[in-house]
């Protein structure tokens, strides 16, 4: 079964290159990155696990922990870190789950047999401070994810958790938002002192809020 949007993320006990972990107890109260790539080893997620450990800091100051997951062995991902930390200079600062059983890797449904036999898709999961599972993504084997992206869906999802706005095609954080359906006018009037611009009476936007 597929994790959808809303649930729960499925708890689990794994093996990591920081030790064990019960998941659920390892997030915390914060936000929680969960991704998957194929393969230890392998050119692509060289680089992607390079460019999250230099993204680190960005993760942390939105409270966001991130944890990467193959199907290969902890004792791999070891050997495999040095790698990475050489030739992407930088150090890997972040765990990553050693899933050989493809116990972690059933749980979410990061096996997609006609793309990849018995190897993790490239899966990302953004999981809120009450555990539910706010973003699912799934790219192929041959596509590098783009990191900038999940940062900015995090600023987004932090956004509209907290304030009843929600943000338009290409959003960046810092600028104009679309106030929710919900709201009246007067009422959104009330609640963005900045004031509300109405384009139609279904597309009005505002100031982020929080800015
Ligand atoms: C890669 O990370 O480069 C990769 C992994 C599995 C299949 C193809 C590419």
């Amino acid at each position: 079964m597929a994790v959808k949007l809303g649930d729960t993320a499925p708890n689990f006990k794994a093996l990591t290159t920081e030790g064990e972990i019960e998941f659920h107890e390892w997030m915390g109260n914060g936000w929680t990155i969960l991704f998957s790539h194929p393969k230890d080893f392998t050119p692509v997620c060289t680089t992607e696990l390079g460019i999250v450990a230099k993204m680190k800091s960005d993760f942390d100051k939105r409270n966001c922990k991130v944890i990467a997951l193959s199907v290969d062995s902890v004792e791999d991902h070891k050997s495999w870190i040095k790698d990475i930390n050489e030739t992407q200079g930088t150090t890997v600062n972040y765990p990553i789950i050693a899933d050989t059983d493809r116990k972690v890797a059933d749980l979410y449904d990061m096996i997609h047999p006609n793309a990849l036999n018995t190897l993790t898709v490239r899966s990302v999961f953004i999981i809120g401070p009450d555990k539910k599972v706010k973003l699912t993504l799934t790219y192929p084997a041959a596509t590098g994810r783009n990191f900038d992206e999940i940062l900015r869906v995090v600023d987004s999802l932090q956004l509209t958790a907290d304030h009843m706005v929600a943000t338009p095609a290409n959003w960046q954080d810092g600028d104009t938002c679309i106030v929710v359906p919900s709201l009246t006018d007067d009422e959104a009037r009330a609640k963005f002192p900045k004031g509300i611009e109405v384009i139609k009476p279904y597309l009005r936007t505002t100031a982020q809020p929080n800015r």
